[in-house]
């Protein structure tokens, strides 16, 4: 029997994933032997962008660079990491591309900075929270999870296990599953079930108080939910 860890056969893709959020989750995720697709407006960018998480994690990472929507139609797998005043057009352009039965893991965050206001409050979303915007925006047979919110991406970026908690919100009970696997591949992280996707809503605004934390101590805050039996942090 081999011992060989087997790769796995769906690639993720970071759509927007040039920036801190992408970045973080595409260095974790390489480093536990994801095949990672780095999207971006701007190919070239893309691939610059991959080359610094291959030069992060060697030889063995499998990162690839992609324009958004190539790095939709190349994975089933998606994760959006746009600012959230780009989220509806973002994806309004990449739906042609977006295949059915994918997964969108959306870790947008709503905040009033978004609309010339303060990045410590949250924005309200006709839909009720930035996740649901996607659900509405994207192709009907795509589950939407809502995850990553509350996850420094500077400590994302570094080496050290993270002390974190990631709650995950879906309405597809699979899909939540899978990407409370990806969570967990994060050191440090715990994924929790979070519920239906109508709770991304407070998810994403508890990062505004992160946020206003992080101004207020200077640090990275990040949260940890106690008190649940250790299989609700699966
Ligand atoms: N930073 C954090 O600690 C953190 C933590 C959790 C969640 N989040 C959320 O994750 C998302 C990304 O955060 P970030 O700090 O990485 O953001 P960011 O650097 O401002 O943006 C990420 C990427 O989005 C693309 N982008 C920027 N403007 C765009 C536009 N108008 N249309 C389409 N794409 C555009 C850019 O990629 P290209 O120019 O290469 O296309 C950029 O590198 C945000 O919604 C944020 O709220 C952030």
């Amino acid at each position: 029997m081999s011992t060989t860890p087997s790769r796995p056969l769906r690639p993720i893709a970071i759509i927007g994933g040039t920036g801190p959020a992408g970045m973080g989750l595409a260095l974790r995720w390489a480093r536990a032997g994801e095949t990672v697709i780095i999207g971006s407006r701007d190919r070239e960018r893309a691939q610059k962008a991959a080359q610094a998480i291959q030069q992060a994690v060697g030889t063995d990472a499998t990162v690839s660079g992609m324009e958004n929507a190539a790095a939709c139609a190349a994975a089933d797998i998606l994760v959006l990491t746009v600012p959230f005043e780009s989220q509806a057009s973002t994806l309004k352009q990449l739906k042609p591309a977006i295949g059915e039965g994918s997964i969108l893991i959306d870790a947008t965050v709503p905040l009033a900075a978004a609309v010339g206001g303060r990045p410590s409050r949250p924005l309200g979303v006709w839909q009720g929270s930035a996740a649901q915007q996607a659900a509405e925006l994207v192709p009907k047979e795509v589950s939407v999870v809502a995850a990553f919110h509350n996850v420094s991406a500077e400590l994302l970026g570094g080496d050290d296990p993270l002390d974190c908690d990631v709650i995950v919100c879906s309405d597809d009970p699979d899909a939540a599953q899978l990407t409370r696997e990806l969570a967990a591949k994060i050191p440090g992280v715990r994924p929790i079930d979070g519920g239906k996707l109508e709770n991304a809503r407070i998810v994403e605004q508890i990062t505004a108080l992160l946020i206003g934390l992080n101004i207020r101590h200077k640090g990275h805050a990040g949260i940890r939910i106690t008190g649940l039996p250790p299989a609700a942090y699966k």
